[in-house]
């Protein structure tokens, strides 16, 4: 199956009760039993409901691992799979990694004693003086938020099996239409779903998907635990969503190759970061690992005051966090997305006040380059 068509036909896309080709939403907590365990796969729905089944098989089949998870967030699912590990585990992680990942790190697991170090994980040397014998899992985020860095996730998750090791790969930018992770050696995926995979900026979901039965296993064994599940009304917005995913990205990546071209000739923009210029430091190894670049563009405008004004003139691009949806969005990290990040940390990143990130939708280009234009002067 191409990928076009596996994100109509992937997972169960027809419900095998009623023939239904929109899968069903089974509003449902709990399932008649016909005498004591004598259920039809379905007891109650923490532990399973067949909507929710239904985008789980659908994500491990985008993914092509062993089985798919859906959480109600982004930030569910990675704690999810930071459950995995146990108190006086260390984990090494992407520098920039997204705000919240280095929230939950560094404010809440820290205090369950998983313990952390972020480093610049597309220099492999970096990663390797990080290894510590208590080290149980490398978590990349590529291309990263919101400076765009690309690891190669090949070469790390070799490492990593070196070490015994797991590889986690935050695949919310690429998604499994441009970056499959497992297949480049990773054992887990991971998704703010609430991103490109929904589309519509209508829904807040996570998943996961796992490359081996154990980890299946343990994940489902977390997941029902702690019980932050997808719903299944989210969970029929995200199937439906996932359809013209693949339509969604190609045009966003047309829109967004004709919208760097215009930044990087415009007088007022100082960098542009974007990992299909042939500029960008990591651009050999995303055209390696990635079929599409995506639609995340980063640049430079100087200063907060400079940010602020393109901010005030803007019409078009809605001043919004998030990402990955029919409309464009522009947010400016430090004060938004990464202002949980302390501002010398900031600074050493190169999350500076004058950077702008930009989300391209799907209007017409043009009308999305004449608003940058009458902003920029
Ligand atoms: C790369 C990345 N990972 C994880 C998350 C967290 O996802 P959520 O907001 O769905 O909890 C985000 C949210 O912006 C993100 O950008």
């Amino acid at each position: 199956m191409k990928r076009k068509t596996k994100l109509i036909h992937g997972g169960i896309s027809t419900d095998p009760a009623t023939g239904a080709v929109s899968f069903p939403i089974y509003q449902v907590s709990t399932y008649k039993q016909e005498g004591v365990g004598g259920h039809k796969g379905y007891e109650y729905s923490r532990t399973g409901n067949p909507t929710r089944f239904a985008l789980e098989e659908l994500i491990k089949d985008l993914e092509g691992g062993k089985a798919g998870f859906a959480f109600g967030s982004g930030m569910a699912a990675m704690t999810a799979v930071m459950m995995l590990f146990n108190s006086g585990d260390h984990v090494i992680l992407t520098d920039d990694v997204y705000g919240g990942s280095f929230r939950v790190m560094t404010k809440v697991l820290n205090r369950v004693g998983i313990d952390s170090t972020f480093v610049d994980t597309s220099n492999l040397e970096a990663i390797k003086s990080a290894i510590k014998p208590n080290t149980k899992a490398i978590h990349l985020e590529t291309p990263t938020n919101p400076l765009l860095k690309i690891t190669d996730i090949e070469e790390v998750s070799k490492l990593a099996k070196e070490h015994g090791l797991l590889t986690i790969v935050d695949n919310t930018f690429s998604t499994p239409y441009w970056q499959n992770p497992i297949e480049l050696g990773a054992d887990i995926v991971l998704h703010s779903a609430t991103k490109y995979l929904g589309g519509h900026s209508d829904v807040v979901a996570g998943l996961a998907v796992v490359n081996s039965e154990k980890l299946a296993e343990d994940l489902h064994f977390v997941q029902n635990s702690t019980g932050g599940v997808l719903g299944p009304q989210d969970s029929w917005l995200l199937i439906r969503g996932i359809k013209t995913l693949g339509i969604r990205m190609e045009e966003t990546e047309s829109n967004t190759r004709d919208i760097v071209q215009f930044l990087q000739g415009h007088p007022s923009v100082r960098k542009v970061f974007y990992p299909g210029l042939e500029s960008h430091p990591n651009h050999a190894i995303a055209k390696k690992q990635v079929r599409g670049f995506g639609g995340m563009v980063s640049f430079d405008v100087g200063s907060a005051e400079n940010a602020d004004k393109l901010l005030s003139k803007i019409h078009y691009f809605t001043l919004a966090e998030s990402l990955g949806a029919v409309e464009s969005l522009i947010s400016v990290p430090a004060r938004m997305t990464h202002a949980s990040i302390p501002a010398e940390r900031r600074a050493e990143l190169g999350i500076t006040e004058g950077l702008v990130r930009i989300s391209v939708g799907l209007e017409d280009v043009e009308d999305l380059i004449d608003d940058l234009k009458q902003a920029l002067e």
